[in-house]
């Protein structure tokens, strides 16, 4: 007999939708359905390999739904976890398993786990690879499984991570706006561990000029880590250089940004001042065709500059973030192009 359909879940940061189906699109997946800032995709083989290319997808699941799926089902049918867990495993190695799940102490979940470690050899720990979730985020209960060890937004290349640095996913959104298929020089002010130099150059190898400037020694340092284990060492630049002395680096197709902001990075700075002389030196160094693009929490402080100066927003992309510290931060993606 057929249980319900397995499908693969695809979630995103708040606001990333339409990027991430612009992705989808690109890569010929075709979407079947959605949920709160998730998205499915038909299940199969291939599939799985090629969401794992996905540059806009925080996480991805093998999940499956139904009405009766709850805990104690699922411990008195055990093999409808494990029909989930052995499509898993033959694509990465997990060693260690997590179960999330309401009441986790209670006889079904020690059960359901003490089946996963007979079965399958693996220990149960906080810090797991092998993701299991049992939940009911709606009217509907769901089984699912992480489908790689790591967050698929986690990056091989990040070897230096810096506190306030970008998510890659939402990197890879803001480059996405910048028209870089057709553009062969890209300019990230206040660059940062470099997060959208690197993810610019691997998804657009067209791009021929890649420089980026911060005028903090050790998040240089960071980035060059970072741009060496991307091997992109060759292809990206960083310089040492502050907004403030309008360092002259030419004209580019596409400049990006993720604004300094708050206590984190600039604690002591007008960021007033900071943001105007941003605007004014990218007013100068654009490109007339040229795309801006800006990421900011600080968009109510940025928004009236922008309106005052050459440029036009032409589009803009509202975010919802969850902070490990439980509070939430709201940034937009602004894209901007000369009036
Ligand atoms: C939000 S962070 C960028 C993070 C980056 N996108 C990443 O993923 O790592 C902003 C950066 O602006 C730099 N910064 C602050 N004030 C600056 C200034 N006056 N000139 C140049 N860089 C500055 C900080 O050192 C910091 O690295």
């Amino acid at each position: 007999m057929n249980g319900p359909e397995i499908k693969i879940k695809l979630s995103y940061v708040t606001g990333l939708k339409p990027v991430v189906l612009g992705e989808l699109k690109e890569l010929n997946l075709e979407t079947i359905g959605e949920d709160i800032d998730s998205i499915f995709v038909e299940f199969s083989e291939d599939n799985i390999r090629e969401v794992k290319k996905l540059r806009s997808i925080a996480r991805a699941y093998l999940i499956t739904q139904s009405d009766i799926y709850h805990p104690m089902y699922i411990s008195n049918h055990k093999s409808i976890l494990g029909n989930l867990i052995d499509i898993v495993v033959k694509y990465d190695s997990f060693k260690t398993f997590k179960i999330s799940c309401a009441g986790p102490d209670s006889s079904e979940v020690r059960g359901i786990a003490k089946y996963i470690q007979d079965t399958y050899r693996m220990k149960e720990g906080d810090e797991a690879d092998l993701k299991i979730h049992i939940i009911k985020p709606e009217d509907i209960w769901e089984i699912g499984i992480q489908i790689t060890p790591r967050p698929l937004s986690v990056r091989d290349y990040k070897v230096a991570n810096m506190s306030g640095a970008m998510d890659p996913t939402v990197a890879y959104a803001v480059n996405s706006f910048c028209n870089l298929d057709s553009a062969h020089s890209y300019l990230n002010v206040f660059s940062g561990s470099a997060t959208l130099l690197i993810e610019a150059a691997q998804c657009y190898p067209n791009l021929e000029k890649l420089i980026g400037f911060d005028n903090n020694k050790k998040h240089l340092s960071l980035s060059i880590k970072n741009i060496k284990k991307a091997g992109l060492i060759k292809r990206v630049q960083v310089k040492e250089a502050d907004i403030f002395d309008k360092p002259d680096l030419g004209i580019f197709d596409a400049i990006v940004s993720d604004l300094p902001f708050g206590m984190l990075i600039s604690k002591n700075e007008d960021l007033e001042k900071l943001y105007t002389t941003f605007i004014q030196y990218s007013e100068n160094a654009l490109n007339n065709s040229g795309r801006l693009v800006i990421y900011t929490s600080e968009y109510e402080l940025i928004e009236p500059i922008l309106h005052k100066s050459q440029f036009k927003i032409v589009q803009s992309l509202h975010l919802k973030f969850i902070t490990n510290v439980d509070a939430y931060l709201r940034p937009k993606i602004i894209v901007c192009e000369f009036k």
